[in-house]
């Protein structure tokens, strides 16, 4: 994925939410698709993890506490696979709204090696060149740890990464890939669920009035 590919350049829209886990993005993803399709788009919604075997396999992965190694190749398997179909949405003209993509695995993988490499981000960032899709706007929810925590612990089981110490540096690894992304844009998830829902829906249809079909 070349930093100077910026857009997908296929009829479609590619849209990508991301941020540390509690931090809302599935709950805005679902609003956000009801107020496109209300407004006439096609829109398919999608995530990572997907719901294939590759996914299966991550998810795996995730539960037996694999070393970062294993679990950042399983998300690559799984987001492979998943291009693929990405490709055919956006081929088909839908607004593709995937709930995480390659951001997740640069901040979460890159925060899981740390120790095990140097520059993680950049490793991270050169395997996906070749076969990874550059979305046309990723919406980075930004919120403290201790509040997106906060939200997820009535869930019945917390998995490996949602930790306090943990979830900080994957947020700074979010501010790092902000600052040299120009596709990505900062959503204050901190707000309500309305105000977050309406703000991404705004990015949105500014990106699609400036690059009509
Ligand atoms: P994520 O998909 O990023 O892990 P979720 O959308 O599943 O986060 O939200 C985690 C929890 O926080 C859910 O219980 C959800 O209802 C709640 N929640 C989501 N967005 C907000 C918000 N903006 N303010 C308060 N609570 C929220
Ligand atoms: P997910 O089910 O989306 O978690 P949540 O709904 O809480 O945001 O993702 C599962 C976990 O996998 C989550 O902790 C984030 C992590 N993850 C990575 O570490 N790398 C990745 O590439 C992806 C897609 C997710």
């Amino acid at each position: 994925m070349a930093d100077e590919q910026q857009k997908t350049g296929l009829r479609g829209l590619f849209v990508t939410f991301d941020g540390i886990d509690g931090s809302g993005k599935s709950t805005a993803i679902k609003k956000v698709a009801r107020e496109l399709v209300k407004r006439g788009y096609d829109v398919l919604l999608t995530r990572e993890p997907t719901d294939s075997w590759l996914g299966d396999a991550v998810n795996r992965a995730i539960r037996e506490q694999a070393d970062p190694f294993v679990i950042a190749f399983a998300f690559m398997a799984d987001r492979a696979l998943h291009v693929n179909r990405i490709v055919k949405w956006l081929e088909e003209g839908k607004i593709v709204l995937c709930d995480r993509y390659v951001d997740s695995t640069y901040a979460y993988q890159a925060a899981h090696m740390e120790g095990f490499m140097e520059k993680p981000i950049e490793w991270l960032k050169a395997m996906h060149e070749p076969f990874a899709l550059c979305p046309d706007i990723t919406l980075l929810f930004d919120i403290s740890p201790e509040d997106a925590l906060a939200r997820v612990q009535g869930r019945e089981e917390l998995i490996m990464f949602e930790k306090v110490e943990f979830l900080s540096k994957v947020g700074q690894n979010y501010l790092l890939l902000l600052e040299d992304n120009p596709v990505m844009a900062r959503i204050d998830a901190s707000k309500s669920i309305t105000a977050v829902a309406s703000d991404c829906l705004k990015k949105i249809l500014e990106r699609i009035q400036d690059n009509p079909e």
